[in-house]
């Protein structure tokens, strides 16, 4: 789909991850629930670009929780390593990873990003995942590829 792409929000529950197709790209969208969004602050340390001054995302969601609503994540599904999709992973479901709180595997060539689609040092992928540019529409429909009325 060429053009920016509505995505209804409204289906998707705490914990579960909702994949669309966005200019022929995957976009993964990520309802956070209160642990995974306190989670991230004590993840600072151990996450390469904490911050994301090096990554890419829009200025408004160049934030703690790199969203405009803390509760969805917003992230293009492409490693950047090399660009294989990387794979939800709930906490505690890797179990090689120790105390791993949620976010995304790449099973290419290991890459781990925690709830906020930031890389963990120590692994091949360079930056965080990229947050497409994208604006709500309502509280339940986020349109994926345009911000042009965001604040
Ligand atoms: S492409 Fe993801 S780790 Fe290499």
């Amino acid at each position: 789909m060429k053009g920016p792409r509505e995505v209804d929000i409204s289906d998707i529950l705490p914990g579960e991850l909702k994949r669309v197709s966005w200019q022929g790209k995957a976009v993964l969208i990520l309802r956070r629930d209160e642990e995974a969004l306190k989670s991230l602050p004590g993840l600072d340390e151990k996450v390469s670009d904490p911050g994301s001054n090096d990554s890419e995302q829009p200025g408004y969601a160049k934030n703690e929780y790199r969203s405009v609503k803390p509760e969805y994540l917003i992230v293009q599904g492409w490693c950047t390593h090399l660009g294989c999709i990387p794979t939800y992973a709930r906490k505690g479901e890797i179990a090689e990873i120790e105390n791993w709180q949620g976010g995304f595997f790449c099973p290419c060539h290991g890459s781990r990003f925690d709830l906020a689609g930031r890389v963990f040092k120590g692994v091949p992928a360079p930056l965080n995942l990229i947050v497409p540019p994208h604006q709500y529409l309502s509280d339940s429909v986020v349109l994926i590829g345009d911000d042009s009325g965001a604040a």
